[in-house]
């Protein structure tokens, strides 16, 4: 389904973090959005998910306004992780990930179905959590926790899934296990992705599409190819990078140096 957004203005009463803000994201595809701390990434995703209000213009979810949605109907087609979720209370990780459920099921406290059930499990297999199921949230380590939301983020089963910094807390290599299970739900799932990531290689080489904000704009937005490039990584995070070709899967790739001066 077709996600809009259009002369959107975003922020918080009386602080304006963006506006007018004009792009689509593309259906099917992994976008990236990247840009330094505190450029209006995750205002902007919470903005297009409905979870802070819009200061003005519209986003519409194919072609209706987000705002007349159902909040559960609009919960089976969108999802997210936020930057730093807290759990409530003593969940344990699979009471956790059973959240995600919840838009499909008729009431809170109504029981769960075999579908439930085996998303749960297999969300908690794809996220390397299986072990941690029974163990509560507040008791794993920072990265368990992090795979823990994803988990859950992805039980949700959304063609189209926010992800605020999936990889952040994650040694390398559950990160590497990350990006493959955001290019499995892309490529083998059809899953639209919108994800914020710092680590720049990475997003350069996982995205379809990347969008580089800088204090609220969105300055430079297109293929990796097109927009990974020198001048991007100066202009947006104020940085002398050194362009080269990621050797294995020819996508560029940068080292990053302080700007002289
Ligand atoms: N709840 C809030 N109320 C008021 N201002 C906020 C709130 N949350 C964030 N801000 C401000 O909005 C601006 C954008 O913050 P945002 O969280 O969108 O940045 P970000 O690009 O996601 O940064 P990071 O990479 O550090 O996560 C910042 O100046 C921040 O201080
Ligand atoms: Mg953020």
């Amino acid at each position: 389904m077709q996600l809009t957004i259009e002369n959107l203005a975003t922020g918080y009463e009386e602080r304006v973090i963006s506006r007018q803000l004009d792009f689509s994201i593309p259906e099917h595809k992994i976008t990236a959005l990247i840009g330094a701390n505190g450029c209006g990434k995750s205002t902007l995703l919470k903005t297009i998910c409905r979870i802070i209000p819009p200061l003005g213009g519209d986003v519409r979810l194919g072609g209706q306004l987000l705002s007349a949605w159902d909040s559960r109907e609009l919960a089976r087609h969108m999802g997210i992780l936020p930057q730093n979720p807290t759990a409530p209370g003593e969940l344990t990780v699979e009471e956790l990930v059973m959240f995600g459920r919840a838009p499909y099921r008729a009431s809170f406290f109504a029981r769960s179905s075999k579908k439930d059930r085996d998303m749960v499990q297999w969300a908690l297999a794809e996220t390397d959590m299986a072990e941690f199921a029974k163990r509560p949230v507040q008791e794993l380590s920072g990265g368990q926790r992090q795979r823990a939301w994803i988990a859950m983020a992805i039980a949700q089963d959304t063609e189209i899934l926010f992800l605020d910094e999936p990889t952040s807390f994650l040694d390398v290599a559950h990160q590497m296990e990350v990006l493959q299970l955001v290019l499995r739900l892309n490529r083998q799932h059809g899953k639209t992705i919108i994800m914020v990531i710092h680590e720049l290689n990475e997003a350069a080489r996982v995205a379809d599409h990347l969008i580089a904000m800088k204090k609220g704009e969105i300055r430079y937005s297109g293929s990796p190819a097109e927009v990974f490039n020198r001048e991007m990584l100066g202009d947006i995070f104020g940085i002398d990078a050194e362009l080269l070709q990621d050797p294995r899967s020819g996508k560029p790739f940068c080292i990053p140096y302080p700007q002289e001066g």
